[in-house]
């Protein structure tokens, strides 16, 4: 009776989160011209359309055939959506968006059948993927969608920008908040996650000792990487690394791609750096960036419990009680906003507002397996991918924890980062 029961829950749990899941990508859609469905804005980013249709494409291939031993589909869309069927730049013959919706809905369908008769245990495991898979390239659409409007040139002009103004009070402040640094005590942390719905690059679960280290309390503010412009932090080599000299060089930026030079985002987290910018940044205020296992303890472990949380605030899923994501709010907030969601070091906007660039490359745990497929992670184990930690704005709750990885090179901008400094003590 009690397994009956807690089989029901599951069943009922993953049937919630494909929905929720669904109807947030759906209301992504709705504001979406034809144009901009199909466009390429960056060679690195396939167009929106893409992302929908390569969605439907993996949950029917992984719960529909693999799973469910059902025939492909809609064979047709095979090659167009596979992840590894057709190089980016060719993946904007495109169908259009009531095929593509279709194309959704009706693997959907089949799918809630299939969850209807399914034994759930398990597959649990392949069933939380998915809905993380989806999770993830809605994020990378909201990305394309960002660059459109750079494309469009609302951002340079400022139009069409909805500001929350509701904490301006706390400006002031602010800038004199977000240069404190908190203390990280010398101690073994627990890193990783084994949990259920833990993509493989986060298991296995393992405990590092950390020396004692100091690390931002807040992200870098607009406010103060102005201060890096304003002392020619684009044209001085000495505050970058070779590989970021290099990278400058070729891509003479001077300022984040995201930046606004409005100053009522003061106070927000800067937005659309590399981790070249990031790395000289931290060294021009003579700090560093923090590692990955840095990032973790601060935003995650409880040492007086002597546990790791899911999330910095507990085991609550993410809202706006505690952070911003899930593009609840539609951009970048203000430093400080979420006082609730604070770690028990004290850390506040670690979990959404903006992605934070580690010093780590991203490579396995001790234990690793891949799944569901070697192209997940294991292809990226190269050690010429940084990790980002904590999801930004627009990152969706079912991604949105402590032990998650996000990985990308580090001339990537166009994803929403930012990050904070941290200090060693000798
Ligand atoms: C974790 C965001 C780097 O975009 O390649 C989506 C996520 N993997 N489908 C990526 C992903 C397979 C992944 N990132
Ligand atoms: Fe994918």
């Amino acid at each position: 009776m009690i397994s009956k029961l807690s089989k029901s829950s599951t069943k009922e749990f993953i049937h919630f989160a494909l929905n929720e899941c669904r109807e947030k990508t759906l209301k992504l859609l709705s504001e979406l011209d034809d144009i901009t469905f199909c466009s390429q804005y960056h060679p690195d980013f396939s167009p929106v359309g893409w992302h929908l249709g390569h969605i439907a494409y993996t949950e029917s291939l992984w719960l529909l055939e693999h799973s469910a031993g059902l025939k492909c589909l809609f064979p047709e869309y095979r090659k167009l959506f596979a992840a590894d069927g057709l190089p980016k730049s060719e993946r904007v013959k495109l169908p259009n968006l009531t095929e593509i919706r279709y194309y959704l809905q009706t693997v959907r369908e089949k799918v809630l059948e299939y969850l209807e008769v399914v034994d759930i245990e398990p597959q649990e495991r392949l069933w939380r993927f998915l809905i993380q898979h989806e999770s993830q390239h809605c994020e990378i659409l909201s990305y394309v969608l960002e660059l459109s409007k750079i494309g469009k040139g609302a951002r340079v002009q400022g139009k069409n920008i909805k500001l929350n103004t509701q904490h301006s009070t706390l400006s002031t402040q602010h800038s004199a908040l977000s240069t404190q640094m908190v203390m990280i005590p010398a101690g073994e942390f627990e890193m990783g996650n084994n949990s259920i719905d833990a993509l493989d690059n986060e298991s296995l679960c393992h405990r590092v000792y950390l020396n004692t280290y100091w690390i931002d309390r807040y992200p870098v503010t607009c406010r103060q990487y102005r201060e890096f412009m304003a002392a020619g932090g684009y044209e001085n080599p000495e505050w970058w690394s070779e590989a970021g000299l290099q990278w400058l060089q070729t891509e003479q930026v001077t300022q984040p791609l995201y930046w606004h030079s409005d100053r009522s985002y003061d106070d927000h987290p800067v937005c659309g750096v590399s981790w070249y910018e990031a790395d000289a940044y931290s060294r021009f205020v003579g700090k560093r960036l923090p590692t990955e296992a840095e990032w973790e303890k601060a935003a995650s472990w409880d040492a007086q419990a002597q546990r790791r949380r899911t999330y910095p605030w507990g085991e609550e899923m993410p809202s706006l009680k505690y952070c911003n994501c899930d593009r609840l709010i539609g951009q970048t907030s203000p430093v400080g906003n979420y006082p609730e969601g604070q770690s028990p070091y004290g850390l506040l906007d670690t979990l959404g507002n903006v992605w934070e660039w580690t010093a780590s490359w991203f490579t396995p745990y001790q234990g690793f397996q891949s799944y569901p497929y070697v192209g997940y992670s294991q292809v990226y184990f190269d050690n010429k991918h940084r990790v980002l930690k904590g999801g930004s704005w627009a990152t969706r709750l079912w991604v949105a924890r402590c032990s998650f990885r996000n990985w990308y090179y580090p001339s990537v901008r166009q994803v929403f980062t930012g990050f904070r400094c941290a200090t060693s003590v000798n």
